[in-house]
């Protein structure tokens, strides 16, 4: 018997909604030519460029899973781009052992999210899903996110960032790298980013229908972007993840991928894009007063620390000294009230000291930041449009209000829109 690869859908990328029997009965094709047609349910594309080391190990683990889950009735698909450790043909010889095993090994076209699309648009399954091929992905959290897409999801995120997710040992500029990434998302596209709180994930399933016949144009690496964006993405569930370390071959990212990411971003923004961003901003009105009159709270805190150690009458401490503690303490001041009030409900779904000193250190590096930020806008206003000193401070100070409260509200507080 021969095993044969998938063929590589060529055009467009966009993924279609499944041909029902009746639609292959009056189509003119030979029937015996059609792919098998029984009802799919799951469909898993696993893009993979170079990664022969992982790919055996990998295809046990997920077909043990999915066939404890699905009796059989899914596909695994890879998609390799002509990789020249041969992982394409490491998934072939693999086929005869795993009869839901499906191999596609392109050429002339390239890239992480174009192989994700290709692999969805040569599928069967009702649902679409994604994970890496490196194993940096634990294979387990497909059940929990498979359980989530039975609850009703349209789309199911592994995240690092919600409980249980986090990543085992980043230093410190990938983390930060990670992050400026995010909040670049959160500024640019705030409506599609703001939606998850891992939107740099790779790992995640969709429903097919909330996908169907919207025309996709992704590139770069993040393909959950394209579909967040351009999809019909009703509901969203979130699960956490822990990314694991690689073991074997090396990553593929370079710094090419972040300049792809700050262009797919504008690209989605831009007029360019194939469909109208469905998502509209939802501006959390009620949310954005309470945090409004925080701040407005802690400008008291401030003059009542700052009058009590520098004041001659009292401790006569340094303006420099003085200046510095009145404003952490009013950090901590609008820190707590935030956390009691503004943001209240989501605070408690993150009981616990760790967390809630998490919180703390967040809320002052937004807040660092958006000092900094103020003295751009104030500089700007001032000394290249010639803006009045005290018109151009306000104007700085509702902007970096707006900054505060956006990144606090999405990192700190980290909300999600999960229904
Ligand atoms: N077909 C194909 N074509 N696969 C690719 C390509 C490509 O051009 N480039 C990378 N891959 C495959 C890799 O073989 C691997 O299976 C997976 O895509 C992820 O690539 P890595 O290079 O290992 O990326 P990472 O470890 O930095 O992961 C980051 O990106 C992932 C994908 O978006 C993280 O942000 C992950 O959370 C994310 O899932
Ligand atoms: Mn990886």
């Amino acid at each position: 018997m021969t095993y044969s690869l998938l063929s590589v859908p060529l055009g467009s990328f966009q993924v279609n909604e499944i041909l029902s029997p009746e639609d292959i009965a009056e189509s003119n094709f030979d029937q015996a030519s059609q792919p098998l047609m029984k009802s799919i349910k799951f469909s898993l594309i696993v893009p993979t460029y170079n990664e022969c080391k992982n790919l055996t190990k990998l295809v046990e683990i997920l077909t043990q899973l999915l066939n404890s889950y699905f009796y059989e009735n899914y596909e695994l698909i890879i998609v390799d781009d002509d990789s020249p450790d041969l992982t394409w043909q490491v998934g072939l010889d693999l086929m005869p052992n795993y009869p839901q095993l499906r191999v596609m090994r392109r050429q002339g076209e390239k890239g992480l999210s174009t192989a994700v699309i290709r692999g969805w648009q040569s599928s069967q399954g009702e649902v679409l899903g994604v994970i890496d091929g490196d194993l940096q992905h634990p294979p387990e959290t497909l059940i929990k996110m498979l359980d989530e897409m039975a609850k009703g999801a349209d789309l199911v995120v592994a995240s690092r960032h919600v409980e249980g997710g986090g990543v085992s040992d980043w230093g410190f500029m990938r983390r930060v790298l990670s992050r400026g990434a995010q909040m670049l998302g959160l500024l640019i596209l705030p409506n599609v980013i703001g939606r998850v709180s891992d939107p740099m994930s790779g790992y995640f399933m969709v429903r097919r229908s909330a996908i169907a016949n919207y025309p996709m144009n992704p590139l770069g690496y993040k393909i959950l972007i394209e579909v967040l964006g351009r999809g019909n993405i009703g509901s969203v569930a979130e699960v956490g993840y822990v990314f694991q370390e690689r073991q074997e071959g090396e990553s593929k990212v370079t710094w090419r991928q972040y300049v792809d990411y700050i262009l797919h971003l504008l690209r989605l923004r831009s007029r360019g894009r194939i469909t109208k961003l469905r998502e509209k901003l939802r501006v959390p009105v009620k949310r954005f007063l309470k945090f409004g009159l925080v701040g407005f709270s802690g400008v008291f805190v401030d003059m009542a620390i700052f009058y009590l150690l520098s004041d001659v009458s009292t401790l006569g401490w340094g303006l420099t000294r003085s200046k510095m503690i009145a404003s952490e303490v009013a950090v901590l001041n609008n820190f707590l009230w935030n956390d009691l009030w503004t943001f209240r409900d989501l605070a408690q779904q993150q009981s616990g000291w760790r967390k809630l000193i998490k919180r703390f250190v967040k809320f002052n590096l937004i807040c660092l930041l958006g000092i900094g930020l103020n003295l751009i806008i104030l500089n700007l206003l001032y000394n290249y449009f010639g803006v009045n000193k005290y018109i151009a401070n306000l104007i700085a100070i509702a902007i970096v209000t707006i900054w505060n409260f956006w990144f606090n509200f999405k990192l700190s507080w980290r909300v999600t829109q999960t229904k």
